[in-house]
């Protein structure tokens, strides 16, 4: 680095660009001012385009500094190599504090309609309200890139009863779709949320799709009574899809959408809300007045200090969290008395690699993997509820597991390549060589293996329960990773209506205030169900968006 350069501050900085299939996300981890490690979070580049994307990685953390797009791209691989260098360059400019070189600095002004959070909710929320009529729309996002823990979700989104399903032969309705999601929230959930989910949720696939997404092909994900996760074809991920998606329609409808203005607080006027106050990227702040206000800010699961005050158990788990994920809203709440509920009921992934805290998603078990532990022998149905399984995992030699599939699983799954890419597979030609590089013992991981075998053949899992096997895992190679669970998702949260309003402790709505996503409370219950985080961004964050814009053009 230059001697004057500006110095990276320690921290897990965020960057974005774009490559040629679609948003590169990375994060670098910055220690004593230098990078320690860059992870990209999410990609869908071709195969062909992996190799340069480990170079880049690796020239970034050799050349530790701000990347030259002539200089330092790989040749042949100029969009790819482009959009690592755009998004390890914004998460190195994040670290120097610069992010936000060249940002508007706002002062007080008016709108219609204040989203606060860029994420699948707030851009949902946006989006849908642009359409009912000329409304001024701001969103206002503190990070300096869009997405929030969009940006990291994989498995999909969950609906029933949709065009994709009935293509793919699968029977599902709204009922047997409510029914899974009370189970998995072990009846906790609030059932009018549930339901008005449930109801909404193939509406939802129909107006992504006529947006520009692809969710047509339908997976299983734990607890679900059959394939209703929605994602793009192959099993691709689906969160950096769906932000693009929202994205270009927000800006198809002019909304304003400001990255680096962090809102800092609620405007009410004798109880109602009334907008925002938001801090500029210089530090400066200004008032953002609006007819209605939506919260959207996610959850606290980066937040380890609100993780552990209503969970104590969770104080040494990793979080899978993006680190702008600190539940900021929270402390809005109190001067216009909104309430919250369930804050303690926090959900530990099964599937984060072990050493890096990535997401694996659970697609990789629906689409057919096995759970083994240190004796290389299963241990529970993989398709159970996360909670269930993540308790399974926990109770195993080291709190872990490995994450077992054959080479017909990955063909299976897009998301898979990534991992790959990452390097976060080990490989063996059998399932000797697997064992030995693992570290497991090989007679009885062989035997594991023979045994779940003949229980696919015979399509009954005498040891578990699993109904769905889809693959006999005896197409070599094998590969294995090592799994724990991490901080995953914070189901407790603000407390809605079945229109997103924001209830006070006497269970009427806060006049003007809305709040959807992750930041709310009482829809999954104790458990949440793979699928229905997106589902409830989309379903809810359209929603919120309805009413707050009804709410303006009433006035
Ligand atoms: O495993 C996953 O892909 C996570 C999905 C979800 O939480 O909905």
């Amino acid at each position: 680095m230059l001697p004057d350069a500006p110095v990276m501050q320690d921290g897990i900085w965020m960057g974005n660009g774009e490559g040629r299939s679609g948003t590169i996300l990375v994060r670098i981890s910055v220690k004593q001012q230098k990078i320690t490690d860059i992870v990209v979070v999410s990609q869908s580049e071709s195969s062909f385009a992996q190799e340069a994307i480990n170079k880049m990685v690796a020239r970034a953390l050799q050349k530790q500094a701000l990347l030259h797009r002539d200089v330092d791209a790989i040749s042949g691989a100029t969009l790819t190599s482009n959009g690592v260098i755009d998004a390890v360059n914004m998460a190195i400019r994040a670290a120097m504090g610069e992010a936000d070189t060249g940002k508007l600095i706002y002062k007080d002004g008016t709108c219609d309609i204040a989203v606060v959070g860029a994420g699948g909710a707030g851009l949902s929320a946006a989006v849908e309200a642009a359409s009912h009529g000329n409304l001024r729309i701001v969103v206002l996002e503190k990070q300096g890139i869009l997405g929030g823990n969009t940006n990291y979700s994989t498995g999909g989104i969950n609906a029933a009863g949709t065009d994709a399903q009935k293509k793919a032969g699968i029977q599902d309705t709204p009922d047997l779709y409510y029914e899974d999601t009370m189970r998995g929230g072990k009846q906790k959930n609030i059932p009018s949320l549930v339901r008005s989910l449930v109801d909404h949720a193939a509406a939802t696939i129909s107006w992504l799709s006529s947006l520009g997404a692809d969710l047509s092909d339908v997976g299983l994900m734990g607890g679900s009574s059959v394939k209703r996760t929605h994602r793009p074809k192959g099993g691709a991920a689906i969160g950096p899809h769906l932000m693009k998606v929202l994205w270009d329609a927000a800006n198809k409808s002019s909304v304003d959408i400001r990255t680096s203005n962090k809102v800092v607080g609620l405007l009410s006027d004798k109880g109602t809300v009334t907008g925002v106050k938001v801090e500029n990227a210089d530090g400066s702040t200004y008032n953002l007045h609006a007819k209605a206000v939506v919260i959207a800010t996610g959850g606290f699961g980066a937040n380890l200090e609100m993780v552990t005050h209503y969970q104590p158990s969770l104080a040494s788990f990793a979080s899978l969290n993006h680190p702008g994920a600190t539940g900021d809203a929270f402390s809005w709440l109190a001067d216009i008395d909104g309430s919250t509920i369930q804050m303690e009921y926090i959900q530990i992934h099964p599937t984060a690699e072990a050493e890096n805290h990535i997401l694996i998603t659970e697609a990789v078990r629906g689409n057919g993997a096995i759970l083994v532990n240190h004796a290389g022998k299963r241990f529970v149905n993989e398709m159970d509820t996360r909670d269930v399984v993540s308790a399974a995992i926990l109770s195993q030699e080291k709190g872990e597991a490995f994450l077992v599939f054959d080479n017909a699983v990955r063909r299976s799954l897009t998301s898979i390549e990534t991992y790959a890419n990452q390097h976060l597979l080990t490989e063996g030609a059998d399932a000797a060589s697997l064992a030995a590089s693992i570290g497991l013992p090989p007679v009885p991981f062989a035997a594991t293996l023979s045994r779940y075998a003949a229980f696919q053949k015979a399509g009954a899992d005498e040891d578990f329960s699993r109904a769905e096997m889809p693959f006999a895992l005896d197409t070599p190679p094998y590969y294995a990773v090592r799994v724990k669970p991490a901080i995953h998702h914070t189901m407790g949260g603000i407390r809605v209506d079945t229109d997103m309003h924001v209830l006070r402790s006497d269970n009427t709505p806060v006049p003007g205030l809305f709040a959807a996503g992750e930041v709310t409370g009482g829809i999954h219950g104790a458990n949440r169900l793979g699928g229905n985080g997106v589902a409830d961004i989309t379903v809810n964050g359209r929603i919120a968006g309805q009413h707050a814009a009804a709410t303006v053009i009433a006035r």
